[in-house]
């Protein structure tokens, strides 16, 4: 008899939630001096199109990088981390996935296949596709926030935690060190972090990446004016913004801002808010830290890691790293 694998859904974050978070946000981060909304609303509908259109640019290096890197290296992942779970963090559309999917699959030992992100819209549908091509494995789809419910992903097992894309560049130094730290307290023995981290090189190449020809990465950053229009009732002008990425030296990253092409009032209508800015005035929507492989290695050993392998060192591109947790 052949009985069907499910597909369980935990969801720690409402809509509700979400957008509870998203007024806190834009409270804090609209009312002073220096203006901010953090990236990841970014991705509702359109902006996760965007984003997967931005992935497709010639410009945009990291996602090809990362693609090749782990088609190139996938049967020593899987054999390294010889896991029957993969977790994958900001799972989104969890289409970086079947390449992981694939050699675990031939490897031998996989069983499930767990997509965490902050919303289950995308996670729904593409765990119907997944359902249609690995027929064999359960799909247990966590909805909830990195910050708060890292605790909640399922850790019986072997499992293999991804976290791919470069997304940890999202984060400050401070947050980075917390969630890998967090992080790696949820992770038992045999259980593996992969994580994809963007390199350090010529400025003027990170810069393109973010800031294409085409225009889509404009049209990425000036849509998360659009989600608080629809969320919040605010009145931006999204074409009264412009777009700018910037590369910090200092810092080692890319920041995006929407700057305010006049001088203006923007109302918020939900939050009982009145947001001025000067012409020229701009908005942080996003840092986009590039890393040193000597850097990840020391952040992934501060926070109690063990790296078994790294990839991608040498050509200076875009790194994959395999480590777990010392104990
Ligand atoms: C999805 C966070 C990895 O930082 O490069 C792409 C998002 N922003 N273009 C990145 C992004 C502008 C992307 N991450």
């Amino acid at each position: 008899m052949n009985v069907q694998p499910e597909i369980v859904v935990d969801v720690h974050l409402t809509g509700d939630d979400l957008r509870q978070k998203l007024a806190e946000d834009v409270r804090r981060g609209l009312a002073g001096r220096t203006k901010r909304i953090p990236p990841v609303w970014f991705y509702d509908e359109t902006g996760s199109r965007l984003f997967e259109e931005i992935t497709r640019l010639p410009e945009y290096y990291p996602t090809r990088a990362e693609r090749h890197l782990l088609a190139r290296h996938r049967s020593q992942i899987a054999d390294i981390a010889g896991a029957d779970t993969l977790v994958e963090l900001g799972a989104g559309a969890c289409d970086k996935t079947r390449v992981l999917l694939d050699a675990m699959t031939a490897q031998g030992g996989l069983r499930r296949y767990v997509p965490f992100d902050v919303s289950d819209d995308f996670l729904r549908v593409a765990a119907k596709d997944l359902r249609a091509a690995y027929a064999d494995l359960d799909i247990h789809i966590v909805v909830g926030d990195f910050h708060e419910h890292l605790g909640r992903i399922p850790s019986d097992g072997r499992r293999l935690v991804a976290f791919l894309g470069g997304t940890i560049g999202n984060l400050v130094p401070d947050e980075r060190r917390r969630f890998l730290f967090d992080l790696n307290c949820t992770m038992g023995y045999g259980d593996h972090l992969l994580l994809g981290s963007d390199l350090v090189k010529d400025p003027d190449r990170i810069v393109s990446a973010y800031d294409d020809a085409a225009g889509v990465t404009a049209e990425f950053n000036r849509n998360v004016l659009r989600v608080l229009n629809r969320q919040l009732g605010a009145a931006f002008e999204p074409q009264d913004f412009e777009h700018v990425a910037r590369w910090n030296h200092q810092d080692q990253w890319i920041e995006m801002r929407l700057r305010s092409r006049c001088r203006q009032t923007v109302a918020i209508d939900d939050l009982d808010m009145a947001v001025e800015f000067d012409r020229g005035e701009e908005i942080l929507t996003e840092i986009s830290t590039k890393f040193t492989p000597d850097q990840v290695e020391r952040e992934l050993t501060d926070a109690g890691f063990v790296v078994d392998a790294m990839w991608g060192a040498d050509d200076g591109e875009f790194l994959l790293s395999i480590a777990h947790p010392y104990c």
